[in-house]
């Protein structure tokens, strides 16, 4: 379907725009000096620099609706530099350090991640729903020396304390009557004092800023590492792909911990003066439509998880609310079906624009630009800048339309992560013959359209969230129950993917649905409610190669209905 070229878009005409760009520019075009990088710095100061200050940066709502809080990009400002000089004064946390966060969507952890980036603070933004050995695998490794977090998380930061030396400062946001332990205290917006003037750390564009763990195949989580120069490619594809304008009510609903939530929550908007809403609520159908009502939104920045819930709600459900202020949509995280694409214009006369990125590549890569034509279930074409293509196994660029292959990404760009924190043969193993490996697969058609296959690895896609199979299959071990595992993907209509885990058990213990129960609930509180398995099935023992390695595909294959492939190196039985 073509989309008529929306007279105003911010890029203009992508086809010239993709001939004579590259990242250069970037800060030319944006009007950006040379010499500044702290993003912290760009997302507040330098609003109000321009006159913005009185302008609304964020709406906040909270999760029982009752509060909404407004913030203006000078409010803004003021309480991260008392973050900042919180962080550095109080805490005497140095530039570098590491200072977790493990908090729901409340504006602290908004406000406190522009703090420590100001500070020349690495932020490591945490889901709240991860469970102490979630957090203690990310919290450990990074060697984080302070968290933030709230009173309703703070026991589960209590529990890995012993387990992560490093950490030195808890810092809880709303502790009410709490009995704060040795190394705990008390700082939120209830007590930070809006503060004039901090000057920003003056970083560099290989400053670290941000660290995000996600989860690869072998192993535990990564901590993929970005800097401040990322900025310059997190503010273009906001302004091109998302294509906000100034008078814009942005909303994204990713969390921060997720690298949606900071990129395009965080940074991608506030580095552009725009106005932006945060529900602390997760998916609810009705406080979603309402919030989109109630405060006006004009772009909106989701998954293809909750527009598939929508779609279940149906068309009658969006009759009930004005959305006629929605202009651009957008999507990422998961391949966005077709059907949803078409529905969304049927349901808000435009449809949803797909954009493809990861973790490791801080922005977005592939999308799908206004103006361009959409073929529904493509991710669209590379960003201006971006060179892609697809691998064939020897690391060979595949030239043949139509033909699948590894999705791969030739460096530099911007906003790349710069190492997987103290893992350097990792980091290294992502390359080959001077391309980055994604990880996906895909194929492009004669138009130079990428068209998403799966993963070509073992990774589960859950809503749009990464799992990663050792990490869940490490936990399963730790049940007295269990001998051996393999956490495989099985299909789901809603999240395209769960986790299904196959369990091997000791002696002594007999199959049952209380068991099953047992140790779902046991994952789900270790880990996180998207981790912990939605099925169990036991097994006398698991599919090994004749190396002893778990064939995790035979058993993917399976639930999918797949060809099971080359078992020639399957155990005998
Ligand atoms: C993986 C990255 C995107 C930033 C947040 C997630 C999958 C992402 C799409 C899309 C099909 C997609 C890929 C990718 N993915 N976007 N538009 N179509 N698949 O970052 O947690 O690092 O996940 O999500 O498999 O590699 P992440």
């Amino acid at each position: 379907m073509t989309q008529p070229m929306p007279a105003q878009s911010n890029i203009g005409d992508h086809v010239a725009r993709r001939a004579d760009f590259d990242w250069s520019q970037a800060r030319e075009i944006l009007g950006w000096p040379a010499d500044q990088h702290n993003i912290g710095w760009y997302c507040t100061d330098r609003i109000c620099e321009q006159g913005l200050g009185d302008k609304l940066a964020l709406i906040w709502e909270s999760s029982d609706g009752q509060t909404v809080k407004r913030f203006t990009y000078d409010e803004l400002r003021q309480l991260a530099n008392a973050y900042a000089k919180f962080f550095t004064e109080d805490l005497g946390l140095k530039p570098g350090d590491v200072c977790a966060v493990f908090l729901e969507r409340i504006p602290e952890l908004y406000i406190g991640i522009l703090g420590g980036l100001k500070a020349g603070i690495v932020m490591l933004p945490m889901f709240s729903a991860f469970g102490e050995e979630a957090l203690a695998a990310r919290v450990g490794p990074s060697g984080a020396k302070a968290i933030l977090t709230q009173r309703k998380l703070c026991f589960r930061v209590r529990k890995i304390r012993e387990q992560v030396p490093d950490l030195q400062h808890v810092i809880i946001a709303e502790p009410g009557d709490l009995e704060m332990q040795d190394g705990e205290v008390h700082f939120d917006l209830a007590v930070a004092q809006p503060l004039g003037e901090f000057a920003a750390y003056p970083v560099t564009e290989e400053s670290r800023s941000l660290l995000h763990y996600t989860s690869g195949t072998t192993g535990q989580p990564k901590g993929a590492q970005h800097v401040h120069g990322s900025l310059p490619q997190q503010a273009l594809t906001t302004l091109w792909a998302l294509d906000v304008r100034q008078d814009d009510i942005y909303w994204c609903t990713a969390d921060p911990g997720w690298v949606t939530g900071v990129s395009y929550g965080v940074i991608g908007p506030w580095s552009l003066g725009i106005t932006q809403l945060v529900m602390e609520c997760g998916f609810i159908v009705d406080r979603w439509y309402k919030a989109l009502q109630e405060y006006g939104v004009t772009m909106w920045y989701s998954a293809p998880t909750a527009i598939r819930l929508l779609m279940k709600e149906g068309v009658d459900k969006v009759k009930e609310y004005d959305l006629s202020k929605l202009r651009h949509l957008a999507s990422v995280g998961e391949p966005l079906n077709p059907e949803a694409v078409v529905w969304s214009e049927q349901a808000y006369g435009i449809p949803f624009y797909d954009t493809w990125w990861q973790t490791e590549t801080g922005a977005i890569q592939i999308c799908n630009l206004p103006g361009m034509e959409i073929k529904a279930g493509s991710m669209g074409l590379p960003f201006p800048g971006v060179t892609a293509t697809v691998l064939t196994d020897q690391f060979e660029p595949i030239t043949e339309p139509g033909v699948s292959g590894q999705l791969a990404l030739r460096p530099p760009w911007p906003s790349m992560f710069r190492e997987y924190y103290k893992e350097p043969s990792k980091y290294e193993s992502k390359f080959k013959n001077g391309w980055y490996l994604t990880g996906d697969r895909a194929y492009i058609d004669e138009e130079g359209y990428y068209w998403f296959k799966g993963r070509d690895d073992d990774v589960i896609n859950t809503g749009g969230h990464l799992v990663g199979p050792f990490e869940i299959e490490s936990a399963l071990l730790e049940h007295e129950a269990v001998a051996e595992s393999a956490a495989v993907a099985k299909p789901d209509d809603e999240m395209m993917e769960v986790v299904k885990a196959f369990v091997a058990l000791k002696p002594g213990f007999e199959p049952s649905r209380k068991l099953e129960m047992q140790i779902m609930n046991f994952i789900r509180k270790k880990l996180s409610p998207l981790a912990m398995p939605q099925e169990i099935e036991f097994v006398d023992k698991l599919p090994k190669t004749r190396s002893g390695k778990i064939m995790r595909r035979l058993l993917r294959a399976k639930e999918w209905g797949e060809e099971i492939g080359d078992t020639s190196t399957l155990e005998d039985d």
